[in-house]
């Protein structure tokens, strides 16, 4: 405990000197949450992570959470430094979707409009013509169809398919999945409703769709948070990272949370819906980080300005 004090300490002194701000998503660790919490950085789901960073005034953003959310700060704002913890922490859906295969994908589908996820390298994105996130996921496709756009979907299968059924869209999608998100079981989660009627269903929307189906609410991280705030019911039954139980164990302290089960990814993992690239963020990492003023996270300026077109595009509708 002393060690974790000090090394608060040491954080909350460097990023003063630093000129930085904390910019964290929900599913790190607990301590690094409310560190950003403390000194005025953010807590977020990966929209408002980009619009805080890009409006803070901060010169150099500390991005905990994995790799696109940093490089969407750095092309959101090249001229911010984004330092990260760690900066191998990536994202099945990143990792399963290379921007050498996609462009052949989009090669073979020339007249549809490239919707592709954030959680996607800052290639990919260049390739695109819009970036979404979950929060605005079904809004920006139904825009799109309404407009009689087809369109070609990457990576995240699951979101896709939820999407299509939102909203009707013809919809060419990517083979990718998240692998935190893909554990969730349907059969499983309709025996712990049965035995938890009084519960609502909190699901995010990158899970498969005999487990959305069961969903009272499906969203974005910080779209579920809200759900505990809002929803009146005395307990929730959560599918998506554990990390999420931090802030809704502080936003709604009176609720009951339960974990919604998973397959398991490991006989050993304490909760197996963690995301393993998420939890390479700790406090020694982001202090090492803003002690060395590194790993930075640098995207190409070429690229960059492609990412941008799209993200900016996202930004827009967002606003
Ligand atoms: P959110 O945008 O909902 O925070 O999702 C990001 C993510 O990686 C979910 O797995
Ligand atoms: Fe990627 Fe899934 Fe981890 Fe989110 S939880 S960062 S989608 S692997």
């Amino acid at each position: 405990a002393q060690e974790r004090d000090a090394l608060r300490e040491r954080i909350r002194r460097l990023l003063a000197e630093r000129d930085a701000v904390l910019v964290a998503h929900y599913y790190t660790d607990a301590e690094l949450q409310r560190l950003a919490d403390e000194t005025g950085g953010c807590v977020a789901d990966s929209l408002e992570m980009a619009r805080f960073g890009a409006e803070h005034p901060a010169s150099t953003l500390a991005v905990a959470g994995v790799r696109f959310m940093g490089e969407t700060a750095k092309v959101l704002t090249p001229g911010k430094r984004v330092l990260m913890p760690e900066l191998e922490a990536t994202c099945s859906l990143d990792l399963g979707c290379p921007a050498d295969e996609f462009a052949a994908f989009c090669d073979e589908h020339p007249d549809r409009t490239v919707v592709v996820y954030a959680n996607t390298s800052a290639a990919v994105k260049a390739r695109a013509d819009w970036v979404v996130t979950s929060s605005i996921a079904v809004d920006v496709v139904r825009h799109l169809h309404r407009r009689g756009e087809r369109i070609l979907w990457a990576p995240d299968k699951h979101l896709g398919e939820y999407i299509r059924r939102e909203t009707g869209a013809d919809m060419r999608l990517w083979d990718g999945s998240c692998i935190v998100h893909e554990e969730f079981r349907a059969a499983e989660l309709a025996e712990l409703r049965r035995r938890h009627p009084e519960a609502r269903v909190l699901v995010h929307p990158e899970s498969p769709a005999a487990v959305i189906e069961q969903a009272d609410v499906v969203g974005s991280t910080s779209q579920l948070l809200r759900a505990v705030v809002e929803l009146d019911a005395p307990s929730f039954i959560v599918a998506t990272d554990a990390g999420i139980f931090h802030k809704m164990h502080e936003a709604a302290p009176g609720k009951t949370l339960l974990e919604a089960p998973t397959g398991g990814r490991s006989a050993t993992c304490r909760s197996c819906a963690h995301c393993p690239w998420m939890a390479m963020n700790g406090l020694r990492s982001l202090a090492a980080a803003l002690e060395r003023s590194a790993p930075e996270v640098e995207v190409d300026p070429a690229t960059a300005a492609g990412a941008r077109r799209s993200l900016q595009r996202m930004m827009d509708f967002a606003a």
